[in-house]
């Protein structure tokens, strides 16, 4: 038996790239493992959208120099966003001499080959394309998030939002062809899948690059028309270019979770537009209002980001009102990292490390406060909840309402990947339990 191991940095985008990856890899015969000890092959699927994302690969990496000793026939890949920066593979090459394989975001379907060559040819290989176009389909994806599941419906990014490396390591946008997608989740859904996640940097700018242009909202609309009982989520969308007809087809269709990931990055308008967001925080709350009046459910989740060049306490209190006033129902915060090639990195005003970490856990802090008073409202209500999965652990059931609401649960027979109604009867926390009704 051959086996594999992969382990992935990042975003979905990227967790889904290693699910094509691992297509690869089943394709020529290996099989799954998590032990670096017994992988002939170990993948590590990278990220280099913060300095910790970077610093957590190059400790993992570096461990593996001892097994890679004891066993030169073992492969070591390193792919995915960080080598695709500028310099990068090549920093990477002189730092783990060892590594068998280098390849960029644009060479995922290269991978079979590289390998290939590596096994046969005992060479070693550094790719990294620079074609900004490259669409990578695979052949076969080895899914690994039942009963969910991701379909890309654009890669890359054009907004270039000042402080992202995002549009260097993958791309300017290309849209996939509306008929490719909606093939996959036909035969998704006909296979089982009971969530279908549809994957963009910008969703909102799918289509403008087809001819003829397709509206995000209509492709929304068709996905939303395929026969089965399934749930439909989509991220991420941008202030910026979101419109009307997108929050009227969530309305419309049952199917299409009414939840939405709506990133604002700054409640300042001097900040977001020095962070090239192309929106001020009137027209951010604008929009707020636009969705909740279109849909009075939707439940709004967000990324912020502290400490960005310039912020001042005023700037920093504006995005603390904004989260007071928004209440959103989730919301992932980062500490603003410089990343070398991107035009915040050579900005004037970088903020004091210090000031920085006071301002995530003051932001932070208030956040907790409103999932916990959002999460008390929902004692004694019956959520439908489709399962992801047993917790062998805690020997409890998991699943999410159409929210996204984590919900907790035991059921004496299987229910992974169904729909079920829970009653909500403790909320710890944000963990909400339930039970069976
Ligand atoms: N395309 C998506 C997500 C991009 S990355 C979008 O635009 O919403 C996810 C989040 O990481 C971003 O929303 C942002 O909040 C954060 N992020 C990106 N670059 C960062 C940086 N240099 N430092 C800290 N956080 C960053
Ligand atoms: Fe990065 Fe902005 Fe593109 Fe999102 S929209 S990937 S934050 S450049
Ligand atoms: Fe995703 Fe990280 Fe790349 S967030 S797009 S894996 S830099």
């Amino acid at each position: 038996m051959k086996y594999y191991k992969i382990i992935t940095y990042g975003c979905q985008m990227n967790e889904h790239e290693s699910e094509k990856l691992s297509g690869i890899l089943e394709n020529l015969g290996y099989n799954l493992t998590g032990s670096d000890e017994l992988a002939d092959v170990i993948v590590f699927n990278t990220c280099c959208i913060r300095e910790n994302a970077e610093q957590r690969a190059y400790g993992n990496i570096g461990a593996l120099k001892r097994l890679k000793k004891a066993n030169k026939n073992k492969i070591i890949a390193v792919g995915g966003c960080m080598p695709q920066q500028k310099d990068k593979a090549e920093i990477l090459r002189d730092k783990f001499p060892f590594i068998d394989i280098i390849f960029g975001t644009h060479n995922l379907a290269d991978f079979e080959r590289l390998l290939k060559q590596r096994l046969e040819k005992g060479k070693k290989f550094i790719e990294i394309s620079n074609d900004e176009y490259s669409i990578k389909e695979c052949s076969f994806v080895k899914r690994s998030t039942y009963p969910s599941a991701y379909v890309n419906v654009m890669y890359g990014c054009n907004n270039f939002c000042s402080y992202c490396i995002v549009p260097y390591v993958r791309g300017r946008e290309r849209s996939r062809n509306p008929e490719d997608i909606l093939a996959e989740v036909k035969t998704l859904v006909e296979s089982g899948y009971k969530e279908i996640n549809l994957l963009g940097q910008n969703v909102d700018s799918y289509g403008k690059d087809l001819n003829p242009k397709v509206e995000f909202s209509t492709l929304l609309s068709r996905v939303a028309e395929i026969d089965g009982k399934f749930r439909i989520r989509f991220i991420s969308n941008h202030p910026k270019d979101i419109n009307e007809n997108v929050a009227k087809t969530i309305k419309k269709y049952d199917k299409i979770c009414n939840s939405i990931h709506f990133p604002v990055q700054s409640g300042s308008t001097k900040i977001l537009g020095l962070m090239n967001r192309k929106y001020t925080r009137e027209e951010y709350l604008e929009k707020i209002d636009m969705l909740r009046r279109i849909v009075p459910d939707i439940k709004i989740t967000t990324d912020i980001m502290v400490g960005f060049p310039m912020e001042l306490e005023d700037d920093f209190n504006d995005t603390l009102s904004l989260v007071e006033k928004v209440e959103f129902d989730g919301a992932f915060t980062f500490v603003y990292s410089p990343r070398s090639g991107t035009k915040a990195y050579s900005m004037d005003g970088h903020i004091d490390e210090k000031i920085k970490k006071e301002r995530i856990v003051k932001l932070v802090d208030l956040q907790n406060s409103i999932n916990r008073k959002i999460a008390s409202k929902y004692l004694g209500k019956t959520l439908e909840i489709l399962v992801d999965e047993f917790n062998l652990e805690q020997q409890i059931y998991i699943g999410r309402d159409e929210g996204g609401k984590v919900v907790h649960f035991n059921s004496d027979k299987n229910v992974v990947g169904e729909f079920v109604s829970i009653r909500i009867t403790k909320a710890s926390g944000i963990s909400l339990y339930g039970e069976i009704v």
